[in-house]
């Protein structure tokens, strides 16, 4: 009989991409005016909205992963740099439009830095709070990430 060989390798669990989302804009000589519709979009329902202003300078916001929940972040006013990283590999984007909103699926590492002053950072997402949707140790994140799989 053929010798049983196991071989254990980790391999990252494949996660959905991070995007731009481009949201319609209807400017004229009095103003702009963006919106956004759940499931058109964003591509979900959105359960919950949070915004974060008055942000010190120098201050960064995040360092934590969602293990499931899915978000839009759209800058209102200023501007800021959102770090993800999938635990191989990080991207950065930087955010000024409000025309824009940048998907974070579920995942990732964030960080949120370089906050303009006077910055106003609008959330939308996929659910309601949730304490237990949050990872908030970075080791902890990299074990969530490499699942171990024998072959
Ligand atoms: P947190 O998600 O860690 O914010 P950030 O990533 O911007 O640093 O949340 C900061 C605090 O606010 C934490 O105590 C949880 C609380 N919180 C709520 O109660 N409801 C919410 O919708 C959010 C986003 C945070």
């Amino acid at each position: 009989m053929d010798a049983l060989n196991l071989e254990l390798v980790c391999v990252l669990q494949p996660l959905e991409s991070p995007k731009l989302l481009e949201f319609p804009k209807i400017a004229d000589g009095r103003s702009c005016l963006c919106f956004v519709e759940a499931r058109k979009h964003v591509p979900f329902d959105i359960e919950r909205v949070y915004y974060i202003n008055d942000v010190p300078y120098g201050e960064s916001r995040g360092s934590h992963a969602h293990k499931s929940l899915h978000q839009v972040i759209i800058i209102l006013s200023g501007s800021l740099t959102v770090d993800l990283d999938d635990g191989e590999s990080l991207k950065s984007y930087q955010l000024s439009r409000a025309d824009q909103g940048l998907f974070c699926p579920p995942g990732y590492w964030r960080n949120m830095r370089e906050f303009k002053s006077g910055t106003v950072c609008l959330v939308l997402t996929s659910a309601h709070y949730d304490v237990y949707d949050y990872i908030r140790d970075y080791d902890e994140y990299l074990a969530w990430r490499h699942h171990p799989v024998l072959r």
